[in-house]
């Protein structure tokens, strides 16, 4: 038979089989849709310091899911400024990604769980017996009504304050054993500092570096009772109170020993490297900073502990770990619940925890992670998170609704504008926690 009279026969029995193929005793098989096999995750673990962890974690997925591909869909901004914002746009718009980096506590049960827009893991707990290796504190922080609704994946400590030994040497300052006691200490430092020549302390923009200095120097001043008695229902500290006065004092006088640049800034990097350069003594900031100062190039700057950087607790903290920790959600009217979930297993599995913290610089928020794996800063980390008084970080959304931080950002902001409104500050920040329902 020549090509084309094969062809001819070849089509015309194609036809024939279609037609009868509409018979009446033809089966119709369904449409087979191909299983979905993108997985888009959204965090703002993008540049230096905060990307290494995540790429770590993609991998192991990567390994163990052929099936899937994720999409990494991080939204560059210290603290999710600029993310969050945009996942809000898509969450209203039912365009969520598959899965999003969420706080644990207020941000996630006040949140993402009271709009509706996350489901519960009891399931993925269950199967993977996640929720017995989490620490007691966290768990009442992702859950609600005894339901679990996202998958911690660390634990990050805001209270830590990085500093340059050569600065310190060079002005002949000396940290006393254990940290300053007190911001009194902290400033009579500081006047030595700036006397040398540099900058005391290091800040970075508005976006959250002010409000996470604001956290500090505030439970610095009040101590871990008091900034717990701040988000109490009613609350137990008044916020139009001399403990609050006196922590907006230290904190309006904190400022003054910053970098006049600190606003333009573009991020908290260039405020930590500030003190990596040697043009500051101090920055306060998450321990996310020592994956930035201490990872390898391009995303860390590769510095030698305790020669090149160090650090000590922010003043007044000794004894006390502020704490955040970051969690990832099963969204509702996700397109992927499949990689959804394989995404939360790897992300609840001492693998993917082993992978991601030693690069993130947070501790695992299993409980049974090998500590071999991780640098002396982050087992110190471990052990002090173990026996220091814990409390929750207000910029990393664990004690305030995000609507009440929202308040208290705008105060801050018209706070920055003129430091010498400290009343003003003090009377906005009360009338945040009334708006929020929470004082009466
Ligand atoms: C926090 C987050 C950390 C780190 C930091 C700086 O909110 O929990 O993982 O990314 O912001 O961006």
């Amino acid at each position: 038979m020549n090509k084309k009279l094969y062809l001819l026969v070849a089509v015309l029995l194609a036809g024939v089989m279609a037609l009868s193929a509409c018979g009446p005793t033809a089966t119709v098989a369904p449409t087979a849709v191909p299983a979905p096999s993108q997985v888009e995750i959204f965090s703002w673990w993008v540049g230096p310091g905060e990307a290494d962890g995540l790429a770590a974690m993609i991998k192991l997925f990567d390994a163990q899911y052929p099936q899937f591909t994720i999409v990494n869909a991080a939204v560059a901004g210290g603290a999710g400024t600029n993310a969050q914002a945009v996942l809000a746009t898509r969450l209203q718009a039912g365009n969520p990604p598959d899965s999003w980096q969420a706080h644990a506590g207020q941000e996630t049960i006040a949140n993402y769980l009271a709009a509706g827009q996350i489901k519960p893991l009891d399931d993925l707990f269950a199967s993977t017996g996640f929720g017995k290796v989490l620490p007691a504190t966290l768990l009442p922080l992702i859950s609600k009504d005894g339901h679990p609704y996202s998958v911690p994946v660390n634990i990050h400590r805001s209270n830590v304050m990085w500093y340059n030994p050569k600065v310190l040497a060079a002005a002949n300052v000396t940290i006393p054993t254990g940290g300053f006691t007190s911001w009194n200490d902290f400033f009579a430092a500081c006047d030595t500092i700036k006397a040398a020549g540099k900058t005391c302390l290091s800040l970075g923009p508005e976006g959250f570096t002010a409000m996470h200095l604001f956290e500090n120097v505030m439970i610095g001043t009040i101590g871990a009772d008091k900034w717990n008695g701040l988000w109490t229902t009613p609350p137990t500290t008044d916020w139009k109170g001399t403990d609050v006065t006196a922590g907006i004092a230290n904190y309006t006088k904190v400022l003054t020993y910053t970098n006049s640049d600190a606003s333009t800034l573009s991020d908290w990097q260039p405020a930590s490297k500030l003190v990596a350069d040697g043009d500051a003594a101090f920055n306060i900031m998450g321990d996310w900073a020592y994956g930035y100062f201490a990872n390898a190039a391009p995303n860390g700057l590769a510095l030698t502990p305790h020669t090149d950087f160090d650090w000590t607790p922010t003043p007044g903290t000794q004894g006390i770990f502020v704490f955040l920790s970051d969690s990832f959600v099963l969204p509702v009217g996700n397109k992927n619940p499949d990689g959804t979930l394989a995404w939360l297993t790897i992300a609840a599995s001492k693998a993917g925890q082993e992978a991601f913290n030693p690069l993130k610089g947070s501790i695992c928020a299993r409980t049974d992670c090998d500590q071999s794996l991780f640098s002396e800063y982050s087992q110190n980390a471990a052990k002090d998170w173990l026996s220091n008084t814990v409390v929750g970080s207000l910029t990393h959304g664990v004690v305030a609704a995000p609507a009440w931080k929202t308040q208290i950002d705008t105060a801050l902001k018209l706070f920055l504008a003129d430091t010498s409104k400290t009343a003003d500050f003090q009377t906005a920040l009360a009338a945040a926690c009334t708006s929020d329902g929470t004082c009466k």
